[in-house]
């Protein structure tokens, strides 16, 4: 089958959630990983014959709104669509009905869902590893399912309240850079949102970083943390959700 894939996912969890829908459901096409500055550029034309698979992470309830203004942008012609929304042990609540309203508004049909346990962006105590190898044999089945859908042409319901869940502004912050910083660029040439001055890489646009923690992830000598402020937020997710092993969910019907 052809397919389309378009993803964001700033520290990989969500891309290796898609990957393997893809690769289960044995899709040719390209996957756009739309983590990439350039790439969010330029709107692909999904063809008529394409199974397009979406993935998302989940910020504070929702899709990141960058992700939600690109996918506005998408075009279908009645296209089959996964849509996959990854978030880190706590909860997922509007992300999937938001993806799945932009994608019904744009002419596609949603015909598998899932919700899928990502490591926490912001610690390795929450789902630490995750999606793991049982994850991923589920989101196997899942696609066995996607493909009885795509057969028999079922649609599927997934979970979230309208209104969705109210974007808060943010207050700005960012990564912080210690004297180990080797100023080798790779945090600056990957950020999202080009926050990260590629002069010098201890310089950070506050307003701009979306905390996706990708720099901190990215960082081969370990030389950035994420503003001390979150630490008290963070520490509190361990204690509510550290010791959880949530399952990931599949919305089939
Ligand atoms: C800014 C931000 C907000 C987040 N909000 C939530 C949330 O509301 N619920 C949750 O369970 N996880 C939340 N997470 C965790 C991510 O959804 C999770 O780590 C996901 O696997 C990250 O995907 P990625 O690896 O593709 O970047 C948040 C992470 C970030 C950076």
């Amino acid at each position: 089958m052809k397919g389309i894939g378009l993803f964001f996912s700033p520290t990989g969890t969500t891309k290796k959630a898609v990957m393997k829908v893809y690769e289960s459901l044995g899709l040719e096409g390209i996957l756009y990983d739309l983590t990439e500055v350039n790439l969010r550029n330029e709107i692909p034309r999904i063809e008529e014959n394409e199974v397009v698979v979406i993935g998302a992470p989940v910020y504070s309830g929702r899709i990141p709104a960058l992700f939600e203004a690109y996918l506005k942008q998408l075009v279908f012609k009645g296209n089959p669509v996964v849509i996959l929304g990854v978030y880190g042990n706590r909860a997922f609540e509007d992300a999937l009905l938001e993806m799945k309203d932009i994608v019904g508004a744009a002419g596609g049909r949603v015909v598998g869902a899932a919700a899928v346990i990502g490591e926490h962006s912001y610690s390795p105590l929450l789902a630490g590893g995750r999606p793991d190898e049982e994850d991923l044999k589920k989101i196997g089945d899942f696609a066995r399912g996607v493909e009885r859908n795509l057969r028999e042409g079922g649609g599927v319901s997934v979970p979230g309240n309208h209104p969705y869940r109210e974007r808060k502004p943010r207050t700005p912050m960012g990564p912080v850079t210690s004297e180990a910083c080797i100023q080798c660029k790779l945090c600056a040439n990957s950020c999202p949102v080009g926050a990260i001055a590629y002069e010098d890489c201890r310089l950070v646009d506050e307003t701009r970083c979306i905390s996706c923690q990708r720099c901190i992830h990215i960082c081969p000598v370990e030389a950035k943390v994420f503003d001390a402020r979150v630490n008290p937020m963070v520490a509190g997710l361990i204690r509510d959700y550290g010791a959880i092993r949530r399952e990931p969910e599949f919305f089939l019907e």
